[in-house]
């Protein structure tokens, strides 16, 4: 018993882990930007990396889009995914 109750627990941990990844493919981020792949937008480290301390532009990037900071294409603006732009911003920013 003592055993299943690991597993159950490990199987929960396991569940649990991509519900911060799971916000980007909600909103349909996950087809332009990957933690750390390359994709057509950049990935979130070089933004966490590059907007250290500075949310807001983040926030304001992910509402109305942004061109120019990473290369040429740009960023379409999220109007679905405005309502959890902060959230976004938030995980975003923790990418290490
Ligand atoms: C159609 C492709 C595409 C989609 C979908 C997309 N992005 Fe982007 N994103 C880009 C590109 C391209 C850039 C680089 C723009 C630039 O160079 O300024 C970018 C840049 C960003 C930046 C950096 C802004 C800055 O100025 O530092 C953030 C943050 C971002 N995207 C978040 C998101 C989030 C969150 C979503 C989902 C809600 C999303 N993106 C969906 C293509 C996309």
């Amino acid at each position: 018993m003592k055993l299943f109750t690991a597993l159950l627990a490990a199987g929960f941990a396991v569940m649990a882990a991509p519900a911060s990844a799971d916000i980007f493919a909600e909103n349909g981020c996950i087809g332009c930007h990957d933690a750390a792949k390359k994709k057509m937008g950049p990935t979130w480290k070089e933004v966490a990396a590059k907007r250290a301390g500075d949310k807001a532009t983040v926030v304001a990037a992910i509402k109305n889009g942004a061109k120019g900071n990473y290369g040429k294409i740009p960023m379409p603006p999220q109007p679905k995914a405005a309502a959890q732009a902060e959230a976004l911003a938030d995980a975003i920013m923790a990418v290490k």
